[in-house]
C-alpha cells in the first residue's frame, strides 16, 4: 500500500558497472521514459557507489562507465527537463542515510538476500562489507525522496520487500508515519529479458559470453548476427502465449519483439504465429536495428563532449539535494541527533 499523503514519486537506479543492455533498456529504462510523462516527478540515478561493492573499478573506468550510462539515459529519452538525473555520489544524503538504515536493517534480513549470495559466490568471507549492505543503501536511495514507485527488473523485487521492511520498522520503532511503504512497478512483457544464449539464464553484462546479450552500443550487423545466432527449438511460434509455456527460448525472443514494439505477447503471436524462426528472426532483428540504432547514435554523440552530462549531473544534484537534505535533516532529528 503506498499512502496517499506522499506525493507520488519514482526513483530508480542502475549501475555504472560497464555496459547496458537489452535487458536493462526493456526491464528498466524504457519504463523509466514513459513514467516522466505520467503525473509522477522521476528521479533516475547512477548508483555509483553500488558499482564499488563487488570490486573497485580502475577511476577512469568508473568514471567513463557513469557518464556512458547518463548518455544511454539521456539517448532513451530521459529528459532532463522532466526528470532529476542524478549521480549517487554527488548527493551525500543517500549515503548518510543508509547509514541509519545499517542500523534498522537486521543481519539476518540481510542475510536472505538472494543477490548477495549470487554475488558472493562460494567465497562469502571474502565480499567487502559493501556488498553484504548494499540493499540497505539502495533502501537509503529509494526512502531519501520519499518516493511511492520504484520501477526494476524482476531480479530486484527482494531488495524492494526489504526497503518496505525497513520503512515499516523505522515507521514503527520511533513512532512515525514518516517514510513512504514503497511500491514496486515490474510490469511489461520484459521485466526479465533472458540471455539469447541459455533460455533459462538472465541476459547479463557480466555474462562472459558477449553472443548472450545485446549491448546498447552494439552496430546493426551485431545486432541481426547475434539474433541470428540465438538458441531456440525447431518449431513454428504458436498463435497464443499458452503455447510458449514450455519453450524459454521461443519464449524470450517473443517478450523482446513485444517488449521492443510496445505489443503485448498475443498481439505478437496473432502477427508471427505460425512463422518459421527463419522469418520470425530477421523480423525481430529489423525491430530491434530500428528501436536501438537512434539510441547507440546519439550515445556515442553525448560520450563526444563530457561536458554536457557532467553539467546535467551537477544541475541533477542540485534539484536532488532540495529534496533529500530536509527528508535527511527530518531522520536525523527524529533518531536524536543534536544539531538536527
Ligand atoms: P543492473 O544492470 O543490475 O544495475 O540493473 C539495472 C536495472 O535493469 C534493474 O532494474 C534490473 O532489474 C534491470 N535489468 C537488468 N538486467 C535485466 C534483464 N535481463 N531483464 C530485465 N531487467 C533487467
Ligand atoms: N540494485 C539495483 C540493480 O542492481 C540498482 C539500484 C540501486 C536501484 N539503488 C536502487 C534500483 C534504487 C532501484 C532503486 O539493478
Amino acid at each position: 500500500m503506498s499512502d496517499s499523503s506522499f506525493t507520488p514519486r519514482v526513483f530508480s537506479g542502475i549501475q555504472p558497472s560497464g555496459g547496458l543492455t537489452l535487458g536493462n533498456y526493456l526491464g528498466a529504462i524504457k519504463r523509466f521514459v514513459s513514467m516522466q510523462d505520467e503525473a509522477f516527478e522521476t528521479v533516475y540515478c547512477m548508483v555509483d557507489l553500488h558499482a564499488i561493492t563487488a570490486k573497485f573499478l580502475d577511476p577512469a573506468t568508473l568514471r567513463h562507465n557513469t557518464r556512458e550510462l547518463a548518455a544511454g539515459f539521456i539517448a532513451s529519452g530521459i529528459s532532463p527537463e522532466k526528470s532529476i538525473l542524478i549521480n549517487q555520489s554527488q548527493v551525500p544524503e543517500h549515503a548518510q542515510l543508509a547509514w541509519i538504515f545499517n542500523c534498522v536493517a537486521r543481519m539476518g534480513w540481510m542475510q536472505r538476500m538472494t543477490q548477495f549470495k549470487d554475488k558472493a559466490g562460494k567465497n562469502a568471507e571474502a565480499s567487502s562489507l559493501g556488498l553484504f549492505a548494499y540493499p540497505a543503501l539502495m533502501a537509503a536511495d529509494i526512502l531519501i525522496y520519499h518516493a511511492t514507485h520504484v520501477p526494476v527488473g524482476e531480479d530486484q523485487k527482494q531488495h524492494l520487500e526489504l526497503t518496505r521492511d525497513i520503512a515499516t520498522k523505522f515507521n514503527h520503532d520511533f513512532g512515525v508515519d514518516f517514510f513512504p511503504i514503497t511500491e514496486p512497478v515490474i510490469e511489461g512483457a520484459a521485466t526479465r529479458v533472458m540471455s539469447l544464449r541459455d533460455g533459462a539464464k538472465k541476459m547479463s553484462k557480466s555474462d562472459p559470453s558477449d553472443a548472450s546479450r545485446i549491448n546498447m552500443t552494439d552496430d546493426a550487423d551485431t545486432i541481426a548476427k547475434k539474433i541470428r545466432k540465438a538458441k531456440t527449438d525447431p518449431d513454428a511460434l504458436p498463435s497464443e502465449a499458452k503455447g510458449l509455456e514450455d519453450r524459454p527460448e521461443a519464449r524470450n525472443l517473443v517478450n523482446i519483439y513485444a517488449g521492443l514494439a510496445d505489443l503485448s505477447v498475443d498481439q505478437v503471436l496473432a502477427e508471427h504465429g505460425g512463422a518459421q524462426f527463419g522469418a520470425f528472426k530477421p523480423a525481430l532483428a529489423d525491430l530491434a536495428v530500428a528501436k536501438l540504432s537512434p539510441i547507440s547514435g546519439e550515445m556515442a554523440r553525448l560520450m563526444d563532449d563530457v561536458t554536457e552530462i557532467d553539467k546535467v549531473l551537477a544541475r541533477g544534484a542540485e534539484q536532488a539535494r532540495e529534496i533529500t537534505a530536509p527528508i535527511l535533516k527530518k531522520t536525523y532529528e527524529i533518531v536524536g541527533m543534536v544539531g538536527s
